[in-house]
């Protein structure tokens, strides 16, 4: 380590607590900064929390956060629920493994830790959906341990701050942070130093055009004495995401909407959509497809959507039906319990994927 480099080690806690503490984000929700409060009940409220966090910015959690509370206060109220009420919550959220994950790992806290949260590593790592930096986060903030986190936000601030050359995502690289991460842990303000890292990460260091003149590191930050700030930390060469295409199928009959429950792994998992087919060319292909739901009254193509997800591109065009009630065909739909026929005002109320959600919302009623 050179001599510039220990320097910053040194003031890099204390500085960056008196930060958070002038500069930083308070207040929010599923913040306790000042200890005193029952720390078992607070676990449960900060874990759900960073799960939420996990993949989505504060501002987008805040409202699911407080429906989420509001519905399931405790972890045996959440444990006790099944999982499609949880998915209903968390629908339009995205992610949804985190939805299964937390439902799971609530039944593993009341059947094995009595509902109450253990405060060390290695047993919150051991909850499904909760990596090193999440356990680490919940083991801060609930019972002020000494851990250290690291995600893709203090990743950002340790490379500029110290000009890490590697890519973040890569192993060796990450190992060589987790030891950095470790040792600018201070001996005390731990919560207002986690804090004040993930709010330097959010507020100030950003990806794209940092506020470096607010930030409490600008002479130190090795990037910004390199003028180097707009290239740290290395970005991994992207390739280009594969695209996938289905024919969504749209059928109403009166006043309902055909839903298809999602198998239970896999995108969109547990939640309820519409029934799919291979994408077609030839509308009339899909009618004997469709038949099997009722008689076909109308079929036409509507607007499809693009959706983004982390492995690939979802291209869908989405097919419109309309049928009446079938008098020979074999009901397939309502034989099925991953078949559904809603009404359309309740539609909503189902744990619906984002895309899916926005098509329901625009049905005329
Ligand atoms: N990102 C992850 N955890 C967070 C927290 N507790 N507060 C703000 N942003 C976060």
């Amino acid at each position: 380590m050179t001599d510039r480099t220990s320097t910053i080690v040194g003031r890099f806690a204390p500085t960056l607590v008196a930060w958070q503490r002038m500069h930083g984000r308070h207040g929010l929700p599923w913040q306790q900064l000042v200890s005193g409060r029952d720390a078992a009940c607070d676990a449960y409220g900060i874990w759900v929390a960073e799960i939420m966090l996990q993949q989505t910015q504060v501002a987008a959690v805040i409202p699911f956060y407080r429906r989420f509370l509001e519905r399931f206060p405790d972890v045996s109220t959440l444990a006790d629920a099944s999982l499609d009420e949880v998915m209903v919550c968390w629908s339009g959220l995205g992610y949804y493994s985190r939805a299964r994950n937390l439902h799971a790992a609530a039944g593993r806290l009341v059947s094995e830790f009595a509902g109450l949260f253990p405060d060390d590593l290695d047993a919150l790592q051991s909850l499904p959906g909760v990596g090193r930096s999440t356990a680490a986060a919940i083991a801060v903030f609930a019972f002020g341990r000494r851990a250290a986190i690291l995600d893709g936000n203090v990743k950002r601030v340790l490379a500029r701050m110290f000009a890490i050359e590697g890519v973040p995502s890569n192993a060796v690289t990450t190992r060589g942070m987790w030891s950095l991460a470790e040792e600018l842990l201070p001996e005390r303000d731990i919560a207002h130093y986690t804090q004040g890292l993930m709010d330097l990460g959010a507020t100030v260091c950003t990806p794209r055009n940092p506020s470096c003149m607010s930030c409490p590191f600008a002479t130190d930050c090795l990037a910004r004495r390199q003028g180097r700030v707009a290239e740290l930390p290395h970005r991994a060469k992207r390739k280009a995401l594969p695209t996938r295409r289905v024919a969504m199928l749209l059928i109403t009959r009166g006043s309902e909407v055909l839903l298809e429950r999602r198998p239970p792994t896999g995108i969109w998992g547990g939640l309820w959509s519409l029934p799919e087919a291979l994408p077609v060319d030839d509308l009339e292909n899909l009618r004997q497809r469709i038949e099997a739901y009722g008689d076909v009254t109308s079929l036409q193509s509507a607007p499809g959507f693009t959706h983004g997800f982390t492995h690939f591109v979802l291209h869908a065009d989405v097919v419109r039906a309309r049928v009446s009630e079938p008098l020979h065909a074999i009901r397939i739909a309502s034989s099925s319990d991953s078949f559904r026929w809603v009404d359309k005002v309740d539609v909503l109320g189902f744990g619906l994927p984002a895309p899916i959600r926005t098509l329901m919302a625009a049905l005329p009623i």
